[in-house]
């Protein structure tokens, strides 16, 4: 492990347009610190609006011609992207653990992950076929009508990223625009932006044309407005904090946006779970990469009278978990950055002066949280309705499926549910009633498998991911009718 890490040398990486990397006129350079080395590990260019501009009027000339190439011919290119990330596992798997703090493990599958992710677009889009209509179904409607229903790109797609997956959801983004015959502007989270060059450079390597993708770093909150106002792009796909999506959303205007932000699980706990099954995928859910994770399950709702008895069990697997730097492999890890840490912290705080019990953890070093687990959490506790982004788990006892889908239902968020219940018919009923864009029945909150909806409702988001949802999110219908002379 330390043999890859002396290997990454600290460097002033370029951003990259019309198909070369360039250094900023700003002269202004971002400095990349490690979450957990506390040492810079990167400078990366603060970019400036001409730049931008420039990036996004050849996007908007070249997208033209890669929307007139065929779909195999759209699919060589994304088939060599995903083979380049592959053979550049080894170099990017280590960025991704220095930049965001994820463990060698996790980042390598981050990576694998991707290279999947974007043949399996190309095989859906390959797969995706328009439809036709006869005129004569409708009342009153002839025969000699008939409609010829394909999708056609948007143009330009702004691709926003955030840091815990700094290639991952990057990707997922670019690789559906880019099938569908759409022109990219990838703004990678600041704290993400050296993985997401790495990501450029196995695309680079894939011989795009010049100008298709085009890789932008700067602050989002310096250029970030200019970009999403830009008359230029055509679409937003966005994932991040809520607060930040909802500032998107008003500057957007008209403009289409997929927006993926936070969330806010729960785990609801029947008092017929199998509880050893459910504490598992419980603290799976919500401890690995220190919750740092959209979909990790933020709160747990359980039957009072086996509450006892589930947490009894969540302490001692939690006290198991491996802590530490993610160069050991730990699972739980310093949070992304102090103000973070500082954050979760004032969690735990409130929930202790309002009577929250502290079943294990509340331990800090810098920015490492150590795991921690609340009891008797209720609902005038900070911690009962805010996402952590850390490893903090609350446990609200309920006396009753209906209590517990109430408070389930009163978050602001709306991403994921969990039920955990041998009673299927039970299962279904919550399900039902979950204000959540998935429902997870006997198992952990998560995104994957990628071809799935991944959907986000309330304060969670608006649209549809998912590989075939993506494409048809930056796609729009084109309907042609043939008149025929019968
Ligand atoms: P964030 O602070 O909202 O940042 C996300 C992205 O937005 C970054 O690229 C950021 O750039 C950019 N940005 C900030 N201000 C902007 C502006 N005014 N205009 C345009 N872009 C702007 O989120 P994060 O801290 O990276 O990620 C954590 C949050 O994302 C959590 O709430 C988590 O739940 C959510 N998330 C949701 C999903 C999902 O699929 N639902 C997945 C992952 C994460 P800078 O870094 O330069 O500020
Ligand atoms: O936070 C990122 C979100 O998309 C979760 O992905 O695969 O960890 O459930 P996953």
């Amino acid at each position: 492990m330390s043999t890859l890490l002396t290997d990454i040398k600290v460097i002033d990486y370029k951003f990259y347009v019309n198909g070369q990397w360039k250094e900023s006129q700003s002269g202004q350079m971002i400095e990349i610190q490690s979450p957990y080395l506390y040492e810079m590990i990167g400078r990366v260019q603060a970019m400036e609006k001409e730049e931008v501009d420039e990036a996004i009027s050849l996007a908007r000339e070249v997208q033209v011609e890669w929307a007139n190439t065929s779909l195999q011919e759209r699919a060589k290119y994304l088939y060599r992207w995903a083979d380049e990330l592959v053979n550049m596992q080894n170099e990017i798997a280590p960025i991704i653990m220095k930049e965001v703090g994820k463990s060698l493990k996790d980042a390598r599958n981050e990576v694998v992950r991707t290279a999947d992710f974007i043949r399996y677009t190309v095989e859906e889009a390959l797969h995706m076929h328009g439809e036709n209509m006869k005129g004569d179904s409708f009342p009153g409607g002839s025969k000699s009508k008939i409609a010829m229903i394909e999708r056609v790109p948007l143009g330009v797609v702004l691709a926003i990223s955030p840091f815990n997956y700094p290639v991952n959801l990057a990707a997922a983004k670019l690789a559906p625009a880019l099938i569908a015959g759409n022109a990219v502007i990838f703004k990678p989270a600041t704290q993400g932006s050296i993985s997401g060059i790495k990501m450029i450079e196995a695309l680079h390597k894939a011989e795009f044309p010049a100008g298709l993708v085009s890789l932008i770093t700067g602050r989002g909150s310096v250029i970030g407005d200019y970009l999403v106002e830009h008359k230029g792009i055509d679409m937003i796909s966005f994932t991040g904090g809520t607060n930040t999506g909802e500032h998107l959303a008003k500057k957007a205007a008209m403009i289409p946006m997929v927006l993926e932000l936070g969330g806010k699980d729960p785990g609801i706990v029947r008092e017929d779970a199998d509880l050893v099954e459910a504490a598992k995928q419980i603290i799976s859910g919500a401890f690995s990469y220190s919750g740092q994770r959209c979909t990790a399950i933020k709160r747990v709702l359980v039957h009072e009278h086996i509450g006892d008895k589930l947490v009894g069990i969540l302490k001692e697997e939690i006290e198991r978990l491996a802590v530490g730097s993610p160069e050991k492999g730990n699972t739980v890890v310093p949070l992304i950055d102090n103000q973070s840490a500082d954050f979760v912290q004032g969690l735990i705080e409130d929930a202790i002066e309002k009577g929250a019990k502290v079943v294990t953890g509340n331990k800090r070093d810098r920015n490492l949280i150590y795991p921690t687990l609340l009891d008797h959490v209720t609902e005038d506790m900070s911690v009962a309705w805010e996402e952590p982004f850390g490893p903090v788990l609350p446990v609200i006892r309920v006396s009753s499926d209906e209590e517990a889908i109430n408070i389930a239902n009163k978050s602001e968020y709306g991403l994921q549910a969990s039920v955990f219940t041998k009673d299927i018919n039970k299962a279904f009923m919550i399900s039902n009633k979950m204000e959540t864009g998935s429902v997870q029945i006997n198992g952990r909150t998560e995104r994957g498998p990628d071809h799935f909806p991944f959907i986000g409702v309330k304060g969670s988001g608006m649209g549809v991911q998912g590989i075939r949802k993506s494409i048809e999110s930056m796609t729009r219908e084109k309907v042609t009718v043939l008149n025929l002379s019968l």
